[in-house]
């Protein structure tokens, strides 16, 4: 089968596509046919091994998996002896980030208990888009800052993967949604239901005056000083992602400020049937970037670390047929 192979940290444009052993299924694990997968950031670090805390995680001096990749839709061709409730045939999708990577291949072997199956009518690209940053937006917005109805809510890093789940899940509560992004995306971002656009490379929205219920981070480019700026008396900020540093100064100010500042720590796939549940209403749309073909990866890391992508980069990998 088809995989992407890195041996070393370094440029994207290094990675190798290789024919290698199609895996077995261990006796709790199921083989997946891959029909789809996606590009996030994680993949860009562990392609990059940037930045170098990270390697602690990924390798110290070279990547422990040899295949990136944390997100996919597919479907199950093989199960392993002590399987229970998957079936051959099954449609399953899942975020792999915390259940061995490696979905940028065309099979590969995961544990039954991160998977989910796809929802009717749900497109194998369209399932692929969805797990990781969803559930980034849901978490975020939902269990960590406790979401309700008609609050004014701020998403900053608007136009990328979270921020395209963050305002659909918002709007389902009434909110009045400002995102910040650059100003290229702002027409797809209007398309996907936000109500005021910022450009973040002209106008620093905790300088304008006005303050939010929510703000919710993707980026985490500022001090918890300037968060608190843009907060109403009350209002809850969480991050979900951005520089190290600037992490763990908002870590820091959750414990020792009187403001309602929260990291949100990802569980993966917890709450994915709620977001099926809301596909299937006709609440949640995703916003795809493709799909590309799979030899077009390594090119796709690096477009991803440019920051071009408008939603999700998704990768077609095995053809339907
Ligand atoms: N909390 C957890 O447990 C956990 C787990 C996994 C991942 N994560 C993190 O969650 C984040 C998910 O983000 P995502 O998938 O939505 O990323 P994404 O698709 O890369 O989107 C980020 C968006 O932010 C924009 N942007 C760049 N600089 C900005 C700035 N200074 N101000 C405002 N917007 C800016 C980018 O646009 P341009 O660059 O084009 O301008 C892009 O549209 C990642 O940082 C990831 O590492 C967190």
């Amino acid at each position: 089968m088809k995989a992407i192979i890195q041996t070393s940290y370094g440029s994207p444009e290094a990675l190798q596509i290789k024919d290698i052993e199609k895996p077995s299924p261990g006796k709790n694990e199921v083989l997946i046919k891959v029909m789809a997968t996606t590009i996030n950031d994680f993949d860009w670090s562990l392609v990059t091994g940037k930045p170098h805390l990270y390697r602690l995680l990924f390798g110290l001096f070279k990547p422990k998996k040899p295949t990136p990749g944390i997100e996919l839709a597919g479907i199950v061709e093989a199960l392993g002896a002590e399987v229970k409730n998957l079936h051959i045939g099954d449609r399953v999708y899942a975020d792999i980030s915390e259940a061995g990577w490696g979905s940028f291949a065309e099979y590969i072997s995961v544990n039954e208990s991160t998977l989910s199956l796809i929802p009717e009518h749900m497109s194998f690209a369209e399932a692929a888009s969805i797990p990781h940053a969803a559930m980034l937006a849901y978490q975020g917005l939902v269990d960590v800052a406790n979401i309700r109805k008609n609050q004014k809510v701020l998403v900053n890093g608007a136009g990328g993967g979270m921020g395209s789940f963050a305002v659909q899940i918002a709007k389902l509560y009434n909110a009045e949604v400002t995102g910040v992004d650059s100003r290229r995306k702002f027409d797809m971002m209007r398309s996907i239901g936000y109500d005021h656009l910022i450009d973040y490379r002209q106008t620093d929205f905790t300088k304008t005056g006005d303050k939010y219920d929510l703000i919710i981070d993707a980026k985490s480019t500022r001090g918890p000083a300037a968060y608190a700026r843009a907060l109403k008396p009350n209002g809850n900020y969480v991050t979900v992602g951005g520089h190290l540093n600037r992490l763990i100064q908002l870590a820091i100010a959750s414990k020792t400020t009187r403001k309602n500042m929260h990291v949100l720590a990802l569980k993966p796939n917890k709450d994915l049937n709620k977001i099926s549940e809301m596909y299937a209403k006709g609440q949640l749309k995703t916003q795809i970037d493709g799909p590309y073909d799979f030899d077009e990866i390594p090119r796709l890391i690096s477009y991803f670390g440019k920051g071009e992508h408008l939603g999700k980069i998704v990768i077609t990998v095995n053809n339907e047929k």
